[in-house]
């Protein structure tokens, strides 16, 4: 499924394998897919997809680093650096996020505009004003120890390191299913909306959820001092948040004006998901 060049080092193909098929839950991908209308079938969201995908696992395995939330454990099985070892889990993130826009730029190259808007939403979302920027806003507020933290600022850090990609994920179906802009402008809020209510059940999850079912280290936010919306609001208002977000959610899959039935049930799951 994954086409990696045959002269990889056995190594780090091992590696970027064993984060990528651990499993994980898959939600950007099938986000991607379940948005995308590519009804007459000229253009197959897989690839973009698959894109995802890699990315994403990429930004997992640098987010367990020791260096970052020093996590062991990964969708059910030793986190990169620990299967391996350091150096090897950096390259094979490396390699993943590098994979990603070969994949891209590969898979879609007989429509290179098409090519050239897939690579410019997926790299502006994950570059250094939203993915990568999130993560580093993100260790900086560990560093503000014992200090209060504005939730608005906690808000601007999840929306760029998690709300990012899901944008991203549904910009891009939407762009290969030659959606307009209004449909693409609906698709950065709801997005935004997601990966808010994702990251703050991930949140509630970290401090309540049960590692064998989650399948990764937990308690990760308390041992790293960190404000969430679980230490701002209490289990129960975030919670709430979340409720929030959801009618905020369906209302925006509403004006979207296509079918989003799948969306809708997605957006169901992630609300209510143990795991
Ligand atoms: C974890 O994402 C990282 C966050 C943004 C909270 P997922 O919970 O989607 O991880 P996998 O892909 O299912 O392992
Ligand atoms: C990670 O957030 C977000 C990204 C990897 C970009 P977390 O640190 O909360 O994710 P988990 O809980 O380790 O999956
Ligand atoms: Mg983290
Ligand atoms: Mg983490
Ligand atoms: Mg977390």
């Amino acid at each position: 499924m994954v086409p990696l060049d045959a002269s990889t080092p056995k190594r780090l193909s091992d590696a970027m394998l064993h984060s990528l098929h651990a499993g994980g839950k898959r939600i950007r991908p099938v986000m991607l897919l379940g948005i995308s209308d590519t009804g007459n079938g000229s253009r197959d969201p897989v690839p973009a997809a698959v894109a995802i995908e890699c990315l994403h696992t990429y930004s997992l395995i640098h987010d367990d680093l020791p260096s970052m939330d020093d996590s062991v454990l990964r969708r059910g099985v030793p986190t990169c650096h620990i299967a391996f070892d350091e150096a090897t889990a950096v390259l094979a993130g490396d390699a993943l996020l590098t994979l990603a826009f070969e994949i891209l730029s590969t898979h879609y190259a007989n429509e290179p505009q098409i090519a050239n808007r897939l690579v410019m939403e997926l790299s502006r979302a994950a570059g250094s004003a939203r993915l990568v920027g999130g993560q580093m806003d993100d260790i900086l507020l560990e560093r503000l120890e014992g200090e209060t933290v504005e939730m608005d600022r906690v808000f601007n850090i999840e929306d760029n390191k998690t709300g990012a990609l899901f944008c991203a994920c549904l910009r891009m179906g939407l762009i290969l299913s030659d959606a307009h802009a209004d449909q693409l402008d609906l698709a950065s809020k709801l997005g935004i909306v997601i990966g808010r209510s994702f990251q703050i059940v991930d949140d509630i999850l970290d401090e309540v959820g049960d590692e064998a079912m989650v399948g990764k280290s937990l308690q990760a936010d308390i041992r790293n001092k960190k404000t969430t919306a679980v230490t701002h609001f209490g289990i129960s208002g975030a919670r709430e948040e979340v409720n929030r977000l959801h009618h905020l959610g369906l209302q925006l899959c509403e004006k979207l004006d296509m079918d989003t039935k799948f969306l809708q049930n997605l957006l169901l799951y992630l609300k209510n998901r143990v795991y």
